[in-house]
């Protein structure tokens, strides 16, 4: 499947995708628990807009997805996990009258990953806010490589330079040209991630048709993307 891309489609998920997405999440987190059907039904149930996958246009294999549900940001503290802020991977805390779409998951097959497929599902979900006139999509970008670093740096200065373009930090660099900017940074996000030990970057899209001068106002400048990264 590397070389030839053959026709995909980005669509919302229906129930006899969920097969598909359970394989995709065994083959891009081979150590952890895969999504379970009761968690797909779930968010099926209480968002179904917000629920996307990618596949192959000929055989409808999911080749990609991306999860979404809506919160009121307030409710949950900073430090808050995935786990709260997903309800346990079941997205039950959905909350319509909410104005921040929380990308709980994407995700690409490693086999067509780097083919614009994330950019795909990423530009679906902006427009899930959209139609939905939500002011932001908040996400918590797990902090692959970080491992790797862990003895040299803290968290902080690893996302400094992961946004300086001195290290690739494989998720964040994604969801930085994706338009994303940092907002805090998080331990014990995702405590079984091996590759991040845990933290995670928590990142937010601002809606142009929604956000004002204010919201842009109130972003911290020490996490602005340089030119260069974008
Ligand atoms: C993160 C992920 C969804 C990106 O999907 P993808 O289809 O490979 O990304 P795309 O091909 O659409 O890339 C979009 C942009 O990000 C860049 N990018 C993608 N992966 C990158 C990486 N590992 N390092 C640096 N840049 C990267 C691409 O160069 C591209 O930039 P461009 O528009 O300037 O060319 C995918 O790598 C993945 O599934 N990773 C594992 C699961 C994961 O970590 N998900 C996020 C959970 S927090």
């Amino acid at each position: 499947m590397t070389h030839h891309l053959p026709p995909i489609d980005v669509r919302p998920t229906t129930p006899r995708d969920f097969e598909g997405i359970v394989r995709l999440t065994r083959a891009v987190y081979p150590d952890n628990p895969p999504w379970s059907v009761a968690q797909l039904e779930s968010h099926l149930e209480v968002f179904p807009e917000g629920q996307l996958v990618a596949v192959i246009a000929t055989d409808q294999r999911v080749v990609g997805m991306a999860a979404s549900l809506v919160v009121t940001w307030d409710d949950y503290d900073h430090t808050a996990t995935w786990r709260e802020i997903t309800e346990s991977g079941t997205f039950r805390n959905h909350d319509p009258s909410g104005r921040t779409l929380y990308g709980a998951e994407v995700m690409v097959h490693p086999d067509v990953q780097r083919r614009r497929l994330g950019k795909r599902l990423y530009a679906a979900r902006r427009g899930i806010a959209e139609r939905h006139e939500l002011l932001r999509i908040r996400a918590g970008a797990r902090l692959r490589g970080y491992q790797r670093y862990t003895n040299r740096m803290t968290a902080e200065e690893y996302v400094l330079a992961v946004l300086h373009g001195e290290i690739n930090g494989p998720t964040l660099s994604f969801q930085l040209r994706e338009g994303f900017q940092v907002f805090a940074i998080v331990p014990g996000y995702l405590p079984n991630d091996a590759e991040s030990l845990g933290w995670a970057a928590l990142i937010e899209w601002l809606n142009p048709l929604v956000a004002t001068e204010a919201d842009h106002a109130a972003r911290d400048p020490k996490w602005d993307v340089p030119q260069d990264h974008k």
